[in-house]
């Protein structure tokens, strides 16, 4: 088995300009319904957990461009929290190298940061 890590840190700013400059455009290209849900029911401070996904992704792609040809959108990965309130990521697409990815994310005020470790099979 082989494992690639990931990171990435986005101004959340950047994320809610984003968001508000495409409207719903950005949101369902980047975002499930499951994590837009999430997202919105933290109505004071949903940009943090915009941005913490965002940067989730694109810790993904960092972690699997170099071990994988094919290229995946935003939404063929989504990360649902647990019942403890841990963030899990799901493939909604069929990975066949991929065996599991971890993911631990972190936001304040005007950033968030995401690290992932991506286990090949
Ligand atoms: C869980 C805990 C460590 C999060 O700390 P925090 O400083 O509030 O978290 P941050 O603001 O840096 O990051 C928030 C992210 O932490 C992640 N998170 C929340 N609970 C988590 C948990 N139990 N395990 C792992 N990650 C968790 C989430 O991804 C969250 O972002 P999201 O809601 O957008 O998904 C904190 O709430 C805590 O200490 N809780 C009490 C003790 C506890 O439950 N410990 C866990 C078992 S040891």
């Amino acid at each position: 088995m082989k494992v690639s890590c990931g990171t990435d840190i986005i101004e959340i700013d950047r994320v809610k300009d984003a968001m508000e400059k495409y409207e719903g455009k950005f949101q369902t290209e980047i975002f499930t319904e499951i994590e837009v849900n999430y997202c919105e029911s933290h109505k004071n401070q949903k940009y943090q957990h915009y941005a913490v996904r965002f940067a989730a992704k694109e810790a993904i792609f960092k972690a699997i461009s170099n071990k994988l040809s094919k290229n995946y959108s935003w939404n063929d990965f989504e990360i649902i929290n647990n019942e403890i309130g841990k963030p899990e990521v799901f493939l909604k697409t069929n990975i066949p190298e991929i065996e599991s990815i971890d993911v631990s994310l972190s936001h304040c005020k005007e950033y968030a940061v995401a690290n992932v470790v991506v286990l090949f099979k």
